[in-house]
């Protein structure tokens, strides 16, 4: 019998990723990339140490309490970890580690393109070519709202917020943010804080969303909030749905109080409220913030890491709980 700790991988990862976990682990990993429903992730992980896991399993405090009591970390192969009860998890004596850091330039660019997408109408335009319906070029055709010097406001400074920034800059945006805590100068580069959302939302020109989901942060754009932005606004969001309440972000661009908005994260994935699709001012992904090559293999040497030192007896660097 090998001496080797057991993982359990509930998503088929790259190639690189799972080469390493087989050669340092004895992974069960999920060639299929099958999506396990509860009960066989339960089954799965009977006999296990630890479990690689996706943002889309659910470790909600039932889930932990049916955790055979050999399982001992949760290395998360996403930075957002949402998806799993971080009370039930240190009650528990779980660690948990997430990837932080080596997404921020692909989600950064992303939120670019939703940015762009959303106020150029690219949805739209992509639309008309693909379907064979574009009939004429005129001066009203397809005008949208420029991106470049307008006031983009951030929500949620962090790694990912702060690369967002960057890539702004490079479109002369005036940077303004919001977040629980200041930024020291050199990370500010410029930007403009903000204690209150409320004093925020009304100098935003587009608004993005790069904050974690918590009890705190759901729901936080809600319809008052919409409100408070500018007409014509256009909001962003490449982080967690949970952020906003869908009837608000929806009524708001029914109403034309929003301009457009480009979303790459949905609450209920990905079985999204039909509406989104059915709005003509919307650029819609399909949470690929973090979808490239580099980046995908990244996360998962980053989840190994995070799991090297928890077998080693080290603290892993990414710990969350
Ligand atoms: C993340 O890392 O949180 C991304 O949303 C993918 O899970």
């Amino acid at each position: 019998m090998s001496d080797k700790s057991v993982i359990l991988v509930t998503r088929k990862l790259p190639d690189a990723v799972e080469a390493r976990l087989k050669s340092d682990y004895e992974a069960r990993l999920n060639p299929d990339d099958a999506r396990y429903s509860r009960d066989e992730l339960i089954e799965r992980v009977q006999g296990a140490h630890g479990i690689l896991t996706c943002h889309t399993e659910l470790f909600d405090a039932d889930m932990i309490a049916q955790l055979p009591d050999g399982v001992k970390i949760i290395a998360n192969y996403s930075v957002g970890f949402d998806h799993v009860d971080i009370e039930a998890a240190k009650k528990r004596g779980l660690v948990v580690t997430n990837t932080p850091e080596v997404l921020s330039n692909a989600t950064a660019e992303l939120t670019m393109m939703l940015m762009i997408g959303a106020a150029r109408r690219a949805s739209e335009g992509e639309k008309l070519v693909r379907t064979r319906t574009w009939k004429d070029w005129s001066p009203s055709f397809m005008v949208g709202v420029e991106v470049t010097g307008k006031r983009l406001g951030i929500i949620g400074m962090g790694r990912v917020g702060q690369v967002a920034a960057k890539r702004a800059r490079g479109f002369d945006m005036e940077i303004h943010y919001y977040d629980i805590r200041r930024l020291p100068p050199e990370l500010e580069e410029g930007a403009i804080f903000h204690d209150s959302l409320e004093d925020m939302l009304p100098l935003c020109d587009f608004i993005s969303i790069h904050c974690n989901a918590t009890p705190e942060t759901t729901g936080m754009m809600n319809a008052e909030r919409f409100n408070l932005l500018p007409d014509g606004a256009v909001y962003v969001n490449a982080a967690r749905g949970a952020i906003h309440d869908d009837d608000a972000l929806i009524e708001a661009l029914q109403s034309g109080k929003l301009n457009a908005a480009g979303i790459d994260a949905y609450n209920n994935e990905p079985n999204i409220d039909d509406r989104f699709a059915e709005l003509p001012n919307t650029f819609l992904l399909p949470h690929i913030g973090s979808a490239t090559a580099e980046t995908r293999d990244g996360m998962g040497f980053r989840a190994l890491d995070n799991l090297d030192a928890f077998f080693a007896g080290r603290e892993p660097v990414d710990r969350v709980a």
